[in-house]
């Protein structure tokens, strides 16, 4: 029997990532949205590509949560996007709401499975998820490891001339203006990226990553990326249902490990069947630290608004 991926949010990152998703064929794919017509009229197209792309899956639109019931896995992408002139984090109170309201129907109707959060600003929302849904922290996760990483693998990729798959990426932390880029750690065929590459250039590199996510919201002017966050998203997807055990920089919810207690940041994990099965503790030093706890408190100002704001449930013991 095939597993089951619902996807919340029909906009531009989840009807795309429900398109990976139903071309690899491995799971029915469920697509929500509370505009109605949107996920059905999506869903009903990508389910009349089948036949060309050679995918048996099912794939059905839906404004309510009763077509979700019993999914394995659960994708949120519900909430607003930023428009030019906004960061991730001017998105928090209006994607409060919604977060929290479709992690309660998530909940009531797939007790089982695992949540991926990718609404912005992610680290909040994830931690958001993890609070209302009770779940373990295995299995509430958030996608914005891989993104920031492929970005700064492909402009190495470009500035080097080799393929972007012997460039490996070590990004960490918040996904927002803080996230730690560690050189040091990231490679072009097993060689680290600072004996191959000046500091200008690494650090010309670095800030086109992070802000990777502004250059295409300027471009687009009407809302951000989706192609490179779908593809990003399937990757996570692929781990876990495929359970294929990869180590992928995921937003997960630290109890102390890199010395960050009780906030979601992005590090290296163990992704498989049970959602996140190990944090990778990367040896860090004094210097890359020192980020990477300047980046966890800004994503914890942000949890801060939100139990003022928002009246969270306890944590679960
Ligand atoms: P979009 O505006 O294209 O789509 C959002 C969809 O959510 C809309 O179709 C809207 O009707 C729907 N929606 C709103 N409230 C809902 C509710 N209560 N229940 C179900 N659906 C609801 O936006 P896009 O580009 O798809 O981005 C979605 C979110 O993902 C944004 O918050 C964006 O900032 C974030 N994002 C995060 C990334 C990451 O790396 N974590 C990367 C890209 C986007
Ligand atoms: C990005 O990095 C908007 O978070 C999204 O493109």
């Amino acid at each position: 029997m095939r597993k089951k991926v619902t996807i919340v949010g029909a906009g531009n990152v989840g009807a795309t990532a429900a398109q990976r998703i139903f071309e690899r064929g491995y799971a029915d794919v469920v697509l929500v949205d509370v505009v109605e017509g949107l996920p059905q009229g999506k869903a009903l197209d990508m389910l009349q590509s089948g036949p060309v792309v050679g995918s048996n899956a099912g794939i059905l639109g839906t404004n309510s949560y009763e077509e979700t019931a019993n999914s394995d896995l659960v994708v949120i992408t519900a909430g607003i996007a930023r428009k030019p002139g906004m960061s991730r984090d001017d998105l928090l109170l209006t994607n409060m709401k919604i977060v929290k309201d479709v992690t309660m129907n998530v909940v009531r109707h797939s007790p089982e499975c695992i949540i991926i959060v990718v609404s912005n600003p992610l680290d909040a929302m994830a931690q958001l998820a993890l609070e209302i849904s009770q779940f373990p922290r295995n299995r509430v996760l958030g996608m914005s490891g891989i993104l920031d990483a492929a970005r700064f693998r492909s402009f190495v990729a470009e500035l080097v001339g080799v393929s972007v798959q012997d460039v490996s990426a070590c990004i960490l932390g918040g996904h927002g203006d803080s996230m730690v880029a560690v050189p040091r750690l990231s490679t072009v065929g097993g060689i680290p990226l600072t004996d191959l590459l000046s500091t200008s250039a690494i650090d010309q590199i670095v800030k086109r990553a992070v802000n990777g996510g502004a250059e295409i919201v300027s471009l687009l002017k009407t809302g951000s990326a989706y192609y490179a966050p779908s593809a990003a998203v399937a990757e996570m997807v692929d781990s876990i249902i495929l359970d294929k055990k990869r180590i992928l920089p995921c937003a997960v919810y630290l109890k102390g490990e890199y010395e960050i207690h009780g906030l979601f940041v992005s590090v290296p994990v163990k992704l498989g069947s049970t959602g996140l099965e190990e944090i990778q503790v990367l040896e860090l030093n004094e210097q890359e630290h020192a980020a990477l706890r300047k980046s966890a408190a800004a994503v914890k100002e942000l949890v801060d608004i939100m139990r003022l704001k928002g009246g969270l449930h306890p944590m679960p013991s």
